[in-house]
């Protein structure tokens, strides 16, 4: 089947054609590329063509695609039986991984990121015994009910429902704050803390474009919670395992943590862990029910624990943060030579660039960058064989899989995509 054929299809088949809103490229105002198969920094469409990726599955795959070592383990695993519903090795092994990495008491392995937010939000309210939870504006912790909320008028307020179908009941128990505002977090506290539950934040946000937290913020939520009573939740699901081995260290005080992404080398995964006696509060442990028929599935575990090995020795986040590096100063050159107004934003090797002056520190400023210029860019790269995440939303994902040739490919694309934007 060609692209044309495959979109074709999957819009008779799926609700806006995909499995996913953002791999629609809606927001980007071009043709999702249905791709046929990866291979290190490169994926291929079904016509063909190949393509630098930074969306890297948007962020498992901070070895490149189809590593060796990670295909054959899932496929050694594959061939010992795909799923058992029983206790099996694999989750021992990565289990034990993912421990001595972040010093997490307990773990327990779902099938998404979403699972993890989910749970762990009503943990916290068993724990606490209250209802209210907090979030930030522009982070985003899965598609769950109480989590699909925006900010209301007003700095500090309960939220309002960002999606049809979450009940107005529902949303009002989650409060929404400004990002890097600790003055903000610390005035809910004083007025709310009573009533709270949890706090929960992603360290290095990564769903506004990234968005660096200040140490201010880091500290104020790492006081304002404990002070009355409620618990730190830090969505590690991007963070974690990609800006060094383990956690990001960037919320040592978090009650506790979720995971997802490259603890699952690319298939289906979350994760959440803790302290033993917050943990031991889960079903069959305690009270708290949670269960999943393909929790640690077996393939799953074996992708994890080849990815956790290879990435163990600390090589592969050196190198993929110097490639990182390059590619944030080669894309504030191109701007800058186009006289655009750009501002690259790093962590690692996470990267956003965004069309406006200055790096954004909440969500209210990331959403002024000219999301117009950004579709065109995104369609001139993708012209010029770079797959961008598509929306301006989303953070860039370089693996230790990309090499010079890629990011000076990149580069040059850049200068050329956004040669005569300044008139525009
Ligand atoms: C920080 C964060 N938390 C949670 C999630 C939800 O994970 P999943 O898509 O696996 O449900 C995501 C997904 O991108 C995320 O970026």
């Amino acid at each position: 089947m060609t692209n044309d054929e495959i979109r074709r299809e999957a819009a008779l088949l799926f609700p806006g054609g995909v499995n996913s809103p953002v791999r629609s490229f809606r927001s980007v105002g071009g043709k999702p590329v249905p791709i046929v198969r990866g291979a290190g920094a490169h994926v291929f469409d079904a016509d063909g063509q190949r393509y630098v990726d930074y969306i890297a599955a948007f962020g498992p795959l901070i070895l490149g695609h189809a590593h060796p070592a990670v295909v054959d383990a899932i496929a050694a695993a594959a061939a010992e039986g795909t799923a058992f519903g029983a206790l099996t090795p694999g989750e021992v092994e990565l289990g034990r991984r993912v421990m001595q990495a972040t010093g997490l008491e307990r773990v327990r392995f779902v099938n998404s990121g979403t699972e993890a937010t989910m749970t762990a939000i009503r943990l916290a309210r068993a724990a606490t015994g209250r209802a209210v939870i907090v979030k930030f504006d522009g982070c985003y912790h899965g598609h769950s009910d109480g989590l699909l909320v925006k900010a209301g008028s007003g700095v500090a307020t309960f939220g309002l429902s960002d999606s049809a179908g979450v009940p107005a009941e529902i949303a009002g128990l989650t409060a929404v704050l400004p990002y890097n505002d600790p003055g903000a977090l610390r005035e809910w506290f004083a007025s709310h803390g009573a009533e709270t539950a949890a706090v929960i934040v992603e360290p290095v946000a990564g769903n506004m474009g990234l968005v660096e937290p200040s140490p201010a913020f880091l500290a104020a939520l790492q006081e304002a919670p404990r002070e009355h009573g409620a618990l730190l939740i830090a969505d590690e699901v991007i963070t974690g395992f990609r800006l060094r081995f383990g956690l990001s260290n960037l919320l040592p005080g978090a009650d506790l943590v979720c995971l997802g992404k490259i603890i699952g080398g690319g298939l289906p995964v979350g994760a959440f862990g803790g302290r033993a006696e917050l943990m031991d509060q889960l079903s069959p442990a305690g009270p708290v029910y949670q269960a999943g028929t393909l929790a640690g599935n077996p393939l799953v575990m074996a992708a994890g624990v080849a990815t956790l090995d290879l990435l163990s020795s600390g090589a592969a986040y050196t190198r993929a943060e110097e490639l990182a590096r390059h590619l944030e100063n080669g894309l504030v050159a191109a701007c800058r030579r186009a006289g655009v107004p750009g501002a690259a934003v790093r962590s690692g090797s996470m990267l956003t660039l965004f069309f406006r002056e200055g790096a954004p520190r909440d969500y209210a400023e990331a959403r002024e960058s000219d999301t117009a210029r950004f579709g065109r860019f995104h369609r001139a790269m993708l012209e010029r064989g770079i797959l961008l995440p598509p929306s301006q939303f989303e953070t860039w994902f370089v693996s230790a899989a990309h090499t010079e040739a890629d990011i000076d490919q990149t580069v040059k694309a850049a200068h050329d995509a956004l040669a005569g934007e300044a008139h525009l």
